[in-house]
């Protein structure tokens, strides 16, 4: 079947080839900000589109948003288009779960301020207590056991970790005794439902965040929940910044009921090119903490080559089975909202 598509983002020369060469006869593309005429396409790929785009595609049945998440600008959109079908990509979901690891590590192990005071020619972190915590043989406790989060479980379990996972639609299992079981066990990794989430804290020697922003998981992790971590527990979190409660994990951090934490994602993003040079990335000063390592949204690594590709070769999977009558993969619930 015929099927055409619209990027409302032109990519980049080189990764604008690689999707064409990936793409089937059947499946003609355009770019670019301007809507073709007639606006024929079938999909349009865009990740916050405006609602004329929307109204001027009478033939559109998929939109689909270039990465992992449904920004919450168009899930309202979405919501008044019920017969437009909403898709991810999750290509860079390797990419994330290195990054993940690379924040639990770095922060789990102290590295950014012994980089800092060295670079002063400062040793003494050499000669103090040393803060670090080891990983081997404590228990990671990973919320979304997603593509993101099924890499974060893998690597964490080449650590020498026992791994504990969450997801959504699992069934609860409850012994007779009221303790959980996991609901499945996928290979060593035990997988249990979001109830289960008060029993899993207190084992959380690692919480790592990997989890969509929704109705659900707004807010989930906050003063209450950090409390219960163990001691020592470090928190990573490459999901949505707004999933951790801002000032309790401010706050935690700053008491030492969290001993440390590597954090991508934020509360407070530039709104526009002129504010990237000067954007707080919290209302509190999380950036003067010691025990944080913090990266600018950065998981996803826009622009390297490599995941571009990958980004490119995910549409190409998607829009080849659109032309094979295929479904599309990763619908995205908009009313659950991931
Ligand atoms: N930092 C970055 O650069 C970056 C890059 C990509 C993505 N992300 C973020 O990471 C999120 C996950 O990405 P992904 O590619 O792994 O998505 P995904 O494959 O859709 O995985 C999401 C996982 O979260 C689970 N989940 C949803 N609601 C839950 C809840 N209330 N309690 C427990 N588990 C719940 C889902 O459960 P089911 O399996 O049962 O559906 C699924 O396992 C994205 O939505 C985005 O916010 C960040």
């Amino acid at each position: 079947m015929k099927i055409s598509a619209h990027l409302l983002h032109a990519p980049e020369p080189a990764s604008l080839s690689y999707l064409q060469e990936h793409l089937e006869p059947d499946v003609t593309i355009t770019t670019g900000p301007d809507l073709p005429e007639p606006a024929g396409y079938h999909i349009l790929v865009a990740g916050r589109p405006q609602r004329e785009h929307l109204v001027a595609s009478p033939n559109l049945k998929a939109l689909v948003i270039p990465w992992a998440g449904l920004p919450a600008s168009t899930r309202e959109l979405a919501l008044t288009f019920p017969h437009i079908a909403v898709h991810n990509l999750h290509h860079n979901s390797r990419a994330v779960a290195e990054m993940t690891m690379a924040l639990l590590l770095s922060a789990a192990k102290f590295i950014v301020p012994m980089d800092r005071a060295l670079r002063a020619c400062d040793w003494r972190p050499r000669y103090g207590l040393n803060p670090a915590v080891m990983l081997e043989a404590k228990t990671a406790v990973i919320l979304g056991y997603g593509a993101i989060g099924q890499r974060v479980a893998k690597l964490c379990r080449a650590l020498g970790m026992h791994v504990l996972a969450t997801r959504r639609t699992v069934d609860a299992l409850r012994s007779e005794e009221g303790a959980w079981r996991p609901a499945l066990v996928d290979g060593e990794i035990e997988v249990y439902p979001p109830a289960a989430l008060a029993a899993l804290l207190p084992q959380a020697h690692a919480l790592i965040i990997c989890l969509p922003l929704t109705s659900e998981t707004e807010g989930l992790i906050g003063a209450q929940e950090l409390a219960q971590l163990p001691s020592r527990a470090v928190l990573v979190n490459v999901g949505r910044g707004a999933i951790v409660d801002e000032q309790a994990l401010y706050e935690a951090l700053r008491d030492g009921v969290l001993h440390a934490a590597g954090l991508d994602v934020w509360y407070n993003y530039p709104q526009d090119e002129a504010a990237r040079i000067h954007t707080p990335p919290s209302a509190y000063p999380i950036y003067e903490l010691d025990n944080v390592v913090l990266s600018p949204h950065r998981s996803g690594t826009p622009r390297l080559e490599a995941v571009e590709q990958e980004r490119m070769r995910a549409l190409a999977t998607l829009l080849n089975a659109a032309a094979r009558g295929e479904p599309l993969p990763n619908r995205v619930d908009v009313q659950v909202g991931y």
